[in-house]
């Protein structure tokens, strides 16, 4: 078969790789009929992930259709179309049994195209597949069910359910590419007063509009002043970071009122500075988290009820085997405007469904 193939920093290709086979009686092959391309990837591409070894496909997130099953996978079967999640579970750890899949203790948590072979590829070994795979409610397309694998359970569970969203809260994101967008599309869930968007892109701060944000900021043009003029000086309830730098967690505890939360989803690569001699006396909360994945089934049966702004937030579509070019438009997004990229078998076009 064909997959994604990391062969080291700035070194990729399409290229032929062997079939995946059963490895483990709880392993589930799975053939890929869509999948994405996260901004995780590229890190791993510009060699900020260095367990991951050269020689590995890389995704972690897919839709496809079950080939062939372990012995002991109970769940799913043969013809089965599923979900692949970011996370792997083993369901039987500690972590696993407090639904804390990211920290599987048992062999799982995030480990597809990270520890082992993952899904931007025609075939992959899903292990643990009872917990890791989620069949499909028939009305959710591939193309939309392909962001509930990683994006929507990020967005909601560590920025939105971390940071505690209520009604009538003022809420602000920064950082508005696809997994701010979607905790602006979740907040919005909980009838927040106002939800601002803080970017540095205009067609960015331009998608989290349509997607519901109320008010927007340039991140360079004061957005805490913005917040304390919205909030008569207090602040705002809750606070998520989405971009993974130490300038905008900074920003995010400024612009916070007291006894309000800051959650953090951005991975950073750099320490940023905790200022606790102005900190320590305002009661904050601030949470940091690799995704769980235990809201999937939720956000699925949300997803099926047209709850979910998915498709809004696939700009690009391309046949599996145009992947390198798929990882060029994504990795450029300042000009092509991608927000997400959907790769297909049945996606035959390569069409720009947002063009500029
Ligand atoms: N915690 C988790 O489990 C988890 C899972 C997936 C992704 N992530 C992380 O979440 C973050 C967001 O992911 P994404 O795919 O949306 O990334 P992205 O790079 O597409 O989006 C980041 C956005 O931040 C904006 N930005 C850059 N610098 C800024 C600044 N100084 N001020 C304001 N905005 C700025 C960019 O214009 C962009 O729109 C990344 O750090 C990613 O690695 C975390
Ligand atoms: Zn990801
Ligand atoms: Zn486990």
């Amino acid at each position: 078969m064909k997959g994604y193939v990391f062969h080291g920093p700035g070194q990729s290709a399409w290229e032929e790789v062997p079939d995946p086979g059963i490895k483990e009686p709880t392993d589930a092959i799975v053939r890929v009929d869509a999948v994405t391309i996260c901004g995780t990837d590229l890190h791993i591409l510009k060699g900020d992930v260095p367990e991951v070894q050269p020689g590995t496909v890389l995704g972690h997130e897919a839709v496809g259709e079950i080939v062939e099953v372990g012995g002991d996978v109970r769940t799913v079967r043969p013809g089965d179309r599923v979900l692949v999640s970011c996370i792997t579970a083993c369901g039987r750890c500690r972590y696993c049994r407090e639904a804390a899949y990211g920290q599987c203790l048992g062999g799982g948590g995030w480990i597809l195209g990270h520890l082992i072979d993952g899904t931007q590829a025609e075939y992959v070994r899903v292990p643990y597949a009872d917990l890791s795979v989620h069949t499909l409610p028939a009305a959710v397309p591939d193309r939309d069910a392909v962001l509930l694998a990683d994006i929507f359970p990020t967005a909601y569970e560590v920025g939105v359910l971390n940071g505690r969203v209520r009604p009538g809260d003022t809420v602000v994101v920064v950082g508005a590419g696809p997994i701010g967008l979607a905790a602006i599309a979740t907040a919005r869930l909980f009838a927040p007063e106002r939800i601002v968007a803080v970017d540095v892109a205009a067609a960015r701060l331009e998608a989290a509009r349509s997607l519901g944000a109320d008010a927007v900021a340039d991140a360079g043009e004061a957005p805490d002043q913005l917040i304390a003029d919205l909030t008569t000086g207090l602040g705002a309830d809750v606070v998520i970071e989405a971009v993974g730098v130490p300038e905008t967690f900074e920003l995010c505890t400024r612009m916070v009122r007291a006894g309000g939360h800051v959650a953090n989803i951005g991975v950073h690569g750099r320490p940023a500075t905790l200022h606790l001699e102005d900190l320590w006396i305002r009661n904050l909360t601030i949470t940091t988290g690799l995704v769980d994945t235990h809201s999937t089934p939720t956000l699925l049966r949300m997803a099926a009820a047209g709850r979910l702004p998915t498709s809004e937030l696939v700009t690009h579509t391309f046949p599996l085997d145009r992947m390198q070019e798929a990882y060029d438009v994504f990795g450029a997004a300042a000009d092509t405007g991608a927000l997400k990229v959907v790769l297909g078998g049945p996606l035959r076009e390569v069409v720009a469904v947002q063009p500029d």
